[in-house]
C-alpha cells in the first residue's frame, strides 16, 4: 500500500536525526512534521545537550520526553534548524507560518547555520503563493497592513480562533493572504518587512532552507 501522509511525517522526521550534531544544543521547529522528529530526537536524547524551541507547543513536548530547552538567548548560534514548512520551492524557498509560529521560527532559523526542511510532496511548489501566506502584525496596524496587500492584489484575512482574532506567542496577530504572485522571494520579504507593524512576513529567503528532506512515494528525497 503506498504510504500515508502521516507515514511520509515519520519518515522524514527519522531522516532529520543524521542532521543532528552530537554534543550540540539543535534548532526544533514546529507543526506535525516536526513532532515526528521531536519523537525520533528522543531516542538520542542523551547524546545531545538539548534543544532551542521556536514554540510553546514543541517545548512541552520536548520537556516531556525529556529533553532540556533552552532559550535562544543562551545559545550564541546553532548547526542545524529542523523544522518543516507551508511550501517550499525548488531553490528552498519557504511559506511559513501555517502554525501561528512563525516570528520564532524565523529568529531560531537566523541564528543557525543550516536550515534542515522536513516536508511531504505536497510541500513542494514550483513558486510560491498558493498556499495563504502568514504575516505576523502588530493589531494597531492591521486594517491598514491588509489594504498594502489589497494594493497588490492580494485578499487578506485576521486568522480568528473561536470567532476571535487569534493572539501570538507573541501577543499579536496573523493575516493570511491569499491571491499573491511571489515570483521574487527574496525581494518580497524585504520588501514587507519594511511595513510600519509587521512583525514577520511568513516568506523564508533569507533564512532558506540548505536541504529538504522531502517525503515521497518512494521514500525520502534529499534536495539540496
Ligand atoms: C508553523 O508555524 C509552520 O511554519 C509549520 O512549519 C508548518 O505549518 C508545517 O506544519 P506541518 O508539519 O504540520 O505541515
Amino acid at each position: 500500500a503506498p504510504l500515508s501522509q502521516d507515514e511520509l511525517k515519520t519518515l522524514v522526521g527519522q531522516a532529520a536525526l543524521q542532521y543532528v550534531v552530537p554534543g550540540e544544543v539543535v534548532g526544533v521547529g514546529t507543526g506535525s512534521t516536526v513532532n515526528k522528529f521531536i519523537d525520533a530526537l528522543a531516542t538520542m536524547k542523551d547524546q545531545i545537550k538539548g534543544a532551542v524551541s521556536s514554540s510553546v507547543a514543541s517545548t512541552e513536548r520536548l520537556q516531556a520526553l525529556g529533553i532540556q530547552v533552552f532559550e535562544a538567548a543562551e545559545v550564541e548560534s546553532l548547526s542545524v534548524y529542523i523544522d518543516g514548512a507551508d511550501e517550499i520551492d525548488h531553490q528552498g524557498n519557504m511559506v511559513k507560518g501555517g502554525g501561528a509560529a512563525l516570528t520564532r521560527e524565523k529568529i531560531v532559523a537566523a541564528q543557525s547555520k543550516m536550515f534542515v526542511c522536513i516536508a511531504d510532496e505536497s510541500k513542494l511548489v514550483d513558486a510560491l503563493g498558493a498556499f495563504p501566506l502568514p504575516v505576523e502584525v502588530i493589531p494597531m496596524a492591521t486594517a491598514r497592513v491588509m489594504r498594502q496587500f489589497a494594493a497588490m492584489g492580494g485578499s487578506a484575512k485576521v486568522r480568528l480562533k473561536d470567532g476571535q482574532p487569534l493572539v501570538t506567542d507573541n501577543g499579536q496577530h496573523i493575516v493570511d493572504v491569499t491571491g499573491l504572485k511571489i515570483s521574487d522571494p527574496l525581494q518580497f520579504e524585504t520588501d514587507v518587512s519594511q511595513w510600519p507593524g509587521v512583525v514577520t512576513v511568513g516568506v523564508f529567503a533569507h533564512q532558506k532552507a540548505q536541504v529538504c528532506l522531502l517525503g515521497t512515494s518512494t521514500g525520502v528525497k534529499t534536495l539540496t
